[in-house]
């Protein structure tokens, strides 16, 4: 076997799925997810992700069908199945099926899907190396803490990475920096690391939680406080965080060099340090 699909109790080839056309998932976006990733074929951070998952489920008001460990079951047949050396997984609870109408239908059963995929591993040069970013206008809503289907401004921001030739876009708002369009933001300033505040305005990303504790482990300073996009350009150090990418340098933005232009000492340490605590190989 290799891609597993899975909806609401069933598991299929991947392409075998068949998702009604009134989903509310399809029709409005109504719907939150999280993207899971294993290490030595176990769902890493899964408390995290799962508390997060039903925190955005609560926040836009859709009850979770099953908790937290019938959720672990599903994940663990899922890996199983389709037997990939490690997975990534996508799930998507959306509020169920309805003819279009914008107010909740009720009652209405939330449509649980998950996908199971090979976790493709990043070029270990572009962990090495540093990647190139750019910066784009932050248009998103006012809860990027809530993890939503709605990624339309997301979408727009990584296809104006693309066409830039970079990795990744970071959103500012008002001139200060928000996050990047799937990922957490870090900078090195003087010996301190900070991150953005991490409020309604960004998304409070499970790698970013264990990093800022790797670095309190390290007896650095760690900040969470606004940062302006100067600071930014000025910073010493500049890395990103995220299930898929886990800690990525960041040595360009807008062109600029950050620092020396290459990975500083405090990220490499940092993705050392982290690459320990989910068990990998890499570094
Ligand atoms: N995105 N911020 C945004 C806007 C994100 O979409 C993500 C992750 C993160 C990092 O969160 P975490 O460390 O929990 O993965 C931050 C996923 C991977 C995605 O949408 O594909």
């Amino acid at each position: 076997m290799s891609e597993i699909g899975y909806l609401n109790g069933k598991f299929s080839r991947l392409e075998d799925i068949r998702l009604h056309p009134e989903d509310r998932g399809f029709l409005f976006g109504d719907g939150v997810y999280e993207v899971i990733r294993t290490y030595g074929g176990k769902p890493a951070f899964w408390a995290d992700h799962y508390t997060r998952l039903s925190r955005s489920a609560g926040e836009i008001e859709i009850a979770l069908p099953f908790g937290r460990e019938t959720f672990h079951d599903i994940l663990v047949s899922g890996i199983r199945q389709c037997a990939l050396s490690e997975v990534k997984i996508y799930i998507q609870i959306t509020r169920g099926v309805a003819p279009r109408d914008h107010v909740f239908p009720s009652p209405c059963e939330p449509t649980v899907f998950m996908s199971f995929k090979e976790i493709g591993k990043l070029p270990s040069s572009i962990q090495d190396a540093g990647i190139s970013v750019v910066t784009v206008p932050d248009i998103r809503w006012g809860r990027c803490d809530i993890k939503s289907l709605n990624l339309l401004p997301n979408v727009l921001a990584k296809q104006r990475a693309k066409e830039g030739g970079v990795f990744e876009a970071i959103f500012i708002r008002e001139n200060m920096v928000m996050e990047g369009a799937t990922s957490n933001l870090f900078m090195v300033q003087d010996d301190t690391v900070c991150t953005p505040l991490i409020n309604h305005q960004v998304l409070a990303g499970v790698t970013q939680q264990h990093v800022m504790q790797l670095i309190r482990h390290l007896g650095k300073k760690m900040d969470s406080r606004p940062i302006t996009l100067q600071e930014l350009l000025a910073s010493d150090e500049v890395f990103l965080t995220g299930t898929t990418i886990e800690i990525l340098p960041v040595v360009v933005i807008d062109g600029c060099q950050i620092g020396e232009g290459r990975p500083g000492l405090m990220t490499q340490k940092l993705q050392r340090k982290f690459v320990s605590l989910v068990g990998g190989e890499r570094l």
